[in-house]
């Protein structure tokens, strides 16, 4: 069955990035001069993806109207003679077809995922987290996508993080099979450094089966008092095959400042209008 549906979380309350995040939410930051979450939406949509669900909660209004027409604006472009603006304002609202739903209290992951469950039906399904910026040619969700056709069970992607870091993300516990792909033996969400199986770590990118929901509904809070998807995964590891992606390419998590900061000033350099202003500023700092 091809993949064509993603869910895309953004509901969490963005803790970290406080105080930016209390009246704006952090999947609609600027990076350069696009939000997070059109860099995440364009993932999808290189990956093949044509319906992606947007899970949205309190205060994230933004989000649903930086995806809608804005006739106005439209008409003010137009009007001003701002072709090229005008049309890259129009392609934001073709991108793909996005619906919307919201997650009543932020529960966690886990939590906002089930809200999916009605829009996933029966297909296999993509999972982009709305801070995670992703960037690798091909797209680390079409690689996801090709590896569950070979697999047809679960498959996430994983990168490398450092020892100090594991106790802040869902690590695995890994056999090689492949080359850079894995079967997962264990999961674990956030375990202490002493504990952990590995340095290879969950980064906010999934294929999923709907059988992943029955999971969810069963296991109760986890990690934080929140629905953590990886303990759904976890439990799912008795009765389905789990598989890693060893990623490697670049991967900013924006929920977090540092990530935050990394991704402007890189993908800043990466510009063909503004790369060379900003290479010479940061060369200029001498520090
Ligand atoms: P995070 O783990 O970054 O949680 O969520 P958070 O609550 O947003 O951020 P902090 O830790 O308070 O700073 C990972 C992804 O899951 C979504 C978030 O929007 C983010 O895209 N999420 C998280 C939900 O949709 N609902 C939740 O209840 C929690």
């Amino acid at each position: 069955m091809k993949i064509t549906k993603a869910v895309i979380p953004a509901a969490g309350l963005g803790t970290r990035l406080l105080p930016a995040t209390k009246a704006q939410p952090k999947e609609m930051l600027p990076v350069v001069d696009k939000p997070v979450l059109h860099y995440v939406v364009e993932e999808a949509v290189k990956s093949g993806i044509e319906d992606i669900l947007i899970i949205t909660g309190r205060g994230k209004r933004a989000i649903v109207d930086y995806f809608d027409a804005y006739p106005e604006l439209e008409h003010h472009l137009m009007k001003s003679g701002k072709y090229d603006l005008l049309e890259e304002i129009r392609k934001v609202t073709e991108l793909a077809n996005i619906y919307y739903v919201r997650q009543k209290s932020p529960r966690g992951l886990g939590d906002a995922l089930l809200y999916a469950e009605r829009f996933v039906g029966d297909e296999p399904f993509a999972v982009l987290l709305g801070d995670d910026i992703v960037i690798s040619n091909p797209p680390c969700t079409k690689s996801l996508i090709e590896l569950y056709e070979e697999y047809k069970t679960n498959v996430i992607a994983v990168e490398e993080v450092s020892r100090e870091d594991v106790s802040k993300y869902g690590i695995i516990d890994p056999e090689e099979v492949a080359d850079g792909i894995y079967r997962v033996k264990d999961i674990i969400e956030k375990p202490k450094i002493d504990e952990a199986p590995s340095n290879l770590a969950t980064m906010g990118r999934y294929v999923l089966t709907p059988k992943i929901f029955d999971y969810l509904k069963r296991i109760g809070p986890g990690y934080g008092g929140e629905i953590q998807l990886t303990d759904a995964l976890r439990a799912s590891l008795k009765d389905y095959e789990l598989y890693a992606f060893h990623f490697r390419g670049k991967r900013y998590d924006i929920g977090d400042k540092f990530g935050f900061i990394k991704a402007n000033i890189e993908l800043a350099l990466e510009r063909e209008d503004i790369g060379k202003k900003v290479r010479d500023y940061l060369k200029s700092l001498k520090i």
